[in-house]
């Protein structure tokens, strides 16, 4: 009930709504925490890991609405599509559709999932000038999600690395499963720090550590992430925590504290991996950058309009906003 009279609110598109939304929540304190950064980056992905994970096929105008609105909202780096095999992720097969009829802004990077040659190669055609390669520290998952071992993974990546190189497209590594298996249970760090070393040494700008089914705990995070410090700078490191057990925000404090910069999150939290069991939602991109504001942290985001972005694709999908501050600031508005 709650979530159709947020999704019903931001449908009419009012805008006294919003200019009333804007005044709600401008009026409290925002305070920083020393030692903090001031500036962070988000990396938007629900286009991708949220969509991909819904049942049903989101027609491809939505999709391409909801990554406008993304971007509109100021958001620089948006995960959009994956050009995996559509038998495995079918939810994923309108990919040169997307690509072609979004709305490209100066100064976004429209980034999409490849996870071999054949997927670079036609990403390429279509117009992609960020990809991401994506192993994970468990071999029973890597089986699972991309059908090889970790050791065979490192040859598909390779070739992609190479071949990104030469066409001069920027390269983003994921490793999965960095605090926790769904079949696997435990991953130990020694583990995670040394793929993350290799896909640096590959030629990934970025590598993001995936806590894929949510596990993961503030101490587990900090020790992870310790770790991984001892083989590549934390500048290179971004986290991507699922929510699955609320975990996701003391999390992203966590490494805030380490001195992590990039956050990736999805908005409305939607998000999850068809191959990861248990695995559910994103942390809320609208929740991470409402803590930003509230610590006094730059993100070059407009919080009201991606909130709007949020109601957006929940409406259009039928599903409750997975983002607290999203709901809530609905529903203040209605009151
Ligand atoms: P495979 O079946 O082993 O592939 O799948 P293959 O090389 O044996 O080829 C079989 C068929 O697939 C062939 O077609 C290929 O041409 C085709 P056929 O001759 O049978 O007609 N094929 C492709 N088609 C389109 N695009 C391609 C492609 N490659 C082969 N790129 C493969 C291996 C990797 C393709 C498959 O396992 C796959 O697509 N997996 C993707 C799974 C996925 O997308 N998972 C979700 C994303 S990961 C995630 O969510 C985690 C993350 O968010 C971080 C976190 O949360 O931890 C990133
Ligand atoms: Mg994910």
């Amino acid at each position: 009930m709650a979530a159709l009279t947020a999704s019903a609110l931001f449908r009419t598109g009012s805008f006294s709504m919003f200019q009333r939304m804007k005044q709600l929540s401008a009026k409290y304190a925002q305070v920083a925490l020393s030692g903090l950064p001031t500036v962070v980056r988000i990396v938007e992905v629900g286009p991708r890991d949220g969509l991909q994970n819904e049942p049903e096929m989101v027609p491809t105008d939505v999709k391409v609405e909801f990554i406008n609105k993304l971007a509109d909202s100021g958001l620089k780096n948006i995960e959009v599509t994956s050009f995996v095999s559509p038998k495995w992720v079918p939810q994923m097969s309108d990919h040169n559709e997307v690509m072609s009829k979004l709305k490209k802004r100066p100064g976004v990077r429209y980034s999409v999932l490849t996870p071999n040659l054949k997927g670079f190669q036609s990403a390429v055609a279509a117009g992609a000038e960020e990809v991401a390669i994506f192993g994970a520290a468990s071999e029973t998952f890597s089986k699972k999600n991309i059908n090889c071992s970790v050791d065979e993974s490192w040859e598909r990546f390779r070739g992609v690395a190479e071949a990104a190189k030469e066409k001069n497209v920027l390269v983003r590594g994921y490793v999965s499963c960095v605090l926790g298996c769904p079949y696997e249970g435990d991953v130990k760090p020694e583990r995670v720090a040394e793929l993350c070393k290799k896909l640096l040494d590959m030629g990934c700008y970025e590598i993001s550590l995936g806590d894929t089914i949510g596990v993961g705990t503030p101490g587990a995070m900090k020790q992870l992430l310790t770790e991984v410090s001892r083989h590549v700078p934390l500048s290179k490191i971004a986290v991507h925590c699922h929510d699955t057990y609320g975990q996701a925000m003391a999390n992203i404090l966590a490494a805030l504290q380490m001195g992590v910069t990039v956050f990736d999150s999805s908005a409305a939290g939607l998000g999850g991996c068809p191959y990861a069991k248990g695995a559910s939602g994103n942390v809320s991109t609208e929740d991470v950058v409402y803590l930003m504001n509230g610590l006094a942290i730059q993100t070059g985001v407009d919080l009201h309009k991606l909130i709007e972005a949020g109601h957006y694709i929940s409406s259009a999908i039928g599903k409750k906003s997975g983002s607290k501050v999203g709901t809530a600031t609905a529903m203040k508005c209605a009151l």
